[in-house]
């Protein structure tokens, strides 16, 4: 059993990429084809031997707690529909985890997000999931990206942030870290940019959603200069953690998709269908039809 018990799953930003559609519908309750990605993350959780989850959400989007409650009109419609198969598959979303909802009243940014998550970690480290970060590990589906980094946890006792290798030009986009040797796929960190330039960045290691930290990220959270708009930044809060303690970079195995970006929703949609019995034929056939 893996030491880490509790997961943080920020789901209160904006989303002002994927406007107007993210106006009522939370990018992170987007289908990716018949289910919430949402739905997907809390399932890599469970799989990764996390029961325990707070959801961070805005109360201007009701539609994530309403998911994952159970809705027993909806049951019972189904039954009398004759629908068991689908009654069965509402009825599991309810009861798949102990979820608790955390409100976040202004979307000052990730850091602020996960300091209001403090009260339900009460004291132990923790997990955190972006909820627009979807990631597969289609090699083995027994070992989700969460699940290799708190076994590193379990070696390590100390923070370890889930990162892949992007390309250069992309490197503006994501929090980069600094690494003392490559020795992947478990690396010391030295330092981590938010955001920096193609000629700042120090590697092309990229944090990408999935964080174990020890509980003193709380702290640094805590002392962080407010940015732009006041928002709160776990990036800097975690460059803070490390010049005190030990942090890993862990290279996880999986596919990483950005549902926040329509580029990364598409290719989830187009990647799940294609790695599905029952849609695969159709869609790729599909596919060579177009002839690109
Ligand atoms: P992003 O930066 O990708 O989300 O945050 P955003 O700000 O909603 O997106 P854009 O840039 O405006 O399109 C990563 C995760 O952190 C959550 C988001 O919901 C997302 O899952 N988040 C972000 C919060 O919960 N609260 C915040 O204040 C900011």
């Amino acid at each position: 059993m893996n030491k880490i018990k509790k997961v943080l799953i920020p789901c209160a930003g904006l989303g002002t990429r994927f406007l107007p559609s993210t106006k009522s519908l939370p990018k992170e309750m987007f289908p990716i084809i018949d289910k919430p990605n949402l739905q997907y993350i809390v399932e890599e959780a469970t799989k990764s031997g996390i029961n325990d989850i707070g959801i961070i959400v805005s109360e201007a989007k009701p539609i994530i707690v309403n998911h994952f409650s159970r809705d027993e009109k909806l049951e019972d419609l189904l039954l009398k529909a004759n629908k068991q198969k689908e009654k069965e598959l509402i009825e599991a979303i309810g009861s798949m985890a102990k979820i608790t909802f955390i409100y976040q009243k202004e979307p000052l940014g990730l850091g602020h997000a996960i300091l209001q998550g403090e009260e339900f970690i009460n004291g132990e480290d923790f997990a955190i999931m972006l909820g627009d970060d979807l990631i597969i590990n289609y090699d083995d589906p027994s070992l989700p990206a969460l699940k290799q980094l708190v076994d590193a946890y379990d070696k390590t006792s100390s923070s370890i942030l889930g990162v892949q290798e992007v390309p250069l030009s992309n490197v503006s986009k994501y929090g980069i870290v600094d690494i003392k040797d490559d020795v992947s796929p478990l690396m010391e960190v030295k330092k981590t940019i938010e955001k920096p330039s193609l000629e700042e960045a120090p590697s092309l290691y990229a944090v990408l959603g999935r964080y174990v930290l020890t509980n003193n990220i709380f702290s640094y959270l805590k002392k962080v200069k407010k940015g732009k708009n006041g928002e709160i930044g776990l990036t800097e809060a975690i460059d803070m953690l490390l010049k005190d303690n030990k942090v890993y970079a862990y290279r996880f195995e999986g596919k990483r998709y950005d549902i926040g970006s329509k580029a990364g929703y598409v290719e989830a949609f187009i990647d799940l269908a294609l790695s599905r019995d029952d849609l695969k034929g159709e869609i790729s056939q599909y596919i060579k039809s177009l002839k690109l």
